[in-house]
């Protein structure tokens, strides 16, 4: 094992070479790891940097620590093990029309645009801050790229994605989401919402799957599954993540989660469910969706890396720039185990022949030249205070909510007092010229709090207690006090 010292960052380094030693099989499960004192010893370092390393991973869900037995490789399938076929499940469990067909979460359906007249503080959820999209370096990059590209590349290209970009998504997966992927097997598609739509056409080609997905859930994807052939089965989520022994008692093979942070909650999934749902998947012979949709923006630690870096052949990781770059852009991915990579590449294909080229090859030059890490550096900086400011405000001026979640992303959900209306707020809010949504129109079978989830992304610090005040004035005009 070596580390490299000028290149600073020897916590993550250690952590990915023990990621691959995992791996491969070099460290085998169960297998105990040093003593973070002796380790450091060994590597000549300091033992934060082996306990930062080590804690990583057990976050992760590479490693376990338990007092009094220490810290151990994690139990695992060998690498390569048990590549799932494509149609999931045993005759009759997949594809049936069997049981409770849940309903959409009321309301699923979003508005196209945003009507953003008589809102003087708006708080809807799911777009960054446009006005810091990298106007420049997008600039730079596509005039580079209409300068240098061949002719030829201007054609009817791999429905797949540019193997440029391909290449340079799998390396950026590898090392920012710890990501177990080659470019053979990412596809490079419109955003998260079409990787959902062709997997789960995939998964659903011999009739209808029953897709296990967490209770409360994004709006903006729960039609979309529908339509694609699932049969959605709600899952509850609490302060772990997704409910794995509920899920276990559905009779589902294929799940959809959000592990980094769950959408709306902002839990993070677990190291102990995180274990879980693999195993689960491994028992089931299916597929786990991974939506990876905001994972670039964690603000208190490193991102937990991503869970098809655990189980490449089980998990489908799916991500975009809608919340890096702008989702106008309609850029993301999808890392598939191959027959299912092969599978969405050619329903793209069939579609619509793949993703526009320029955009595409912009792209590889945002990312070789650096500009989509400083980016990213920028805007995690800008949103972190931003959430600060944002909950700093709440505790001042609605101390009787509770933000929950971790810190991260670009949305805080945030609980209301008990027996709170919560459409009631949402129109009080309204009404003041504060644009909230609501949870319960997220939530599918199981009942929760009334609670909101407030994005932050655009709301700059010195505006944060403007708007806290009105959610006040209107959390109060519902409890029939005076506003
Ligand atoms: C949880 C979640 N997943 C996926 C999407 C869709 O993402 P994309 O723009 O990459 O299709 C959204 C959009 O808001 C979302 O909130």
């Amino acid at each position: 094992m070596r580390l490299d010292r000028s290149a600073g960052g020897l916590a993550d380094q250690l952590a990915a070479e023990l990621r691959t030693a995992v791996r491969s099989g070099r460290l085998a499960a169960g297998g105990r790891l040093p003593a973070t004192r002796e380790l450091a010893r060994d590597l000549g370092t300091s033992r934060g940097v082996v306990v930062e390393a080590y804690q990583q991973l057990v976050a992760e869900g590479f490693l376990t620590s338990r007092q009094g037995s220490g810290t151990r490789v994690a139990p695992m399938a060998p690498p390569g093990a048990g590549a799932p076929a494509l149609a999931p499940g045993p005759a009759g469990s997949g594809g049936a029309m069997v049981g409770v067909v849940a309903p959409g979460p009321a309301g699923s359906a979003v508005a196209p645009g945003l009507a953003t007249s008589g809102v003087a503080y708006d708080l809807r959820v799911g777009t960054p801050d446009l006005a810091a999209f990298p106007r420049r370096a997008w600039l730079a990059a596509v005039r580079r790229v209409l300068t240098e590209l061949p002719h030829q590349a201007l054609g009817y290209g791999d429905p797949g994605g540019a193997p440029e970009l391909r290449a340079e998504l799998a390396a950026y997966l590898r090392r920012v989401r710890a990501a177990d992927v080659a470019a053979e097997r990412l596809v490079v598609v419109n955003g998260v919402a079409q990787g959902l739509h062709l997997t789960v056409g995939a998964l659903a080609r011999a009739g209808p799957v029953r897709l296990a997905v967490e209770d409360p859930h994004s709006a903006r994807t729960y039609d979309l599954l529908e339509d694609a052939g699932a049969v959605p089965v709600p899952v509850p989520v609490d302060h772990e993540g997704i409910d794995v022994g509920a899920l276990r008692r559905t009779s589902a093979r294929a799940v959809l989660v959000t592990p980094a942070h769950q959408y709306p909650t902002g839990v993070v999934l677990s190291p102990r469910r995180r274990a879980e749902l693999i195993a689960w998947a491994e028992e089931v012979d299916g597929f786990v969706l991974e939506d990876d949709y905001d994972a670039e923006f964690r603000y208190d630690r490193n991102p937990v890396g991503c869970l098809q870096g655990l189980s490449p052949h089980r998990v489908v990781l799916l991500g975009s720039v809608s919340k890096s770059l702008a989702p106008g852009l309609r850029l993301g991915w999808l890392a598939a185990p191959p027959a299912l990579a092969t599978a969405v590449r050619q329903a793209r294909a069939v579609s619509d022949l793949g993703s526009p080229v320029i955009d595409q090859h912009t792209m590889v030059q945002l990312i070789v030249s650096g500009a989509y890490d400083r980016h990213l550096r920028q805007m995690r900086r800008r949103y972190r205070a931003r959430r600060d400011a944002l909950t700093a405000a709440l505790s001042r001026w609605l101390p009787a909510a509770v933000p929950h979640g971790v810190p991260a992303g670009i949305q805080l959900y945030l609980e209301l007092p008990a027996g709170l209306d919560e459409a009631a707020v949402v129109a009080a809010a309204a009404a003041r010229g504060l644009a909230v949504e609501g949870v319960a129109p997220l939530r599918i079978d199981t009942p929760g709090p009334p609670a909101l989830v407030l994005g932050f992304a655009r709301l700059p610090e010195h505006r944060a207690p403007g708007a806290a005040r009105l959610l006040a004035a209107a959390v109060a005009a519902v409890r029939g006090e005076r506003s």
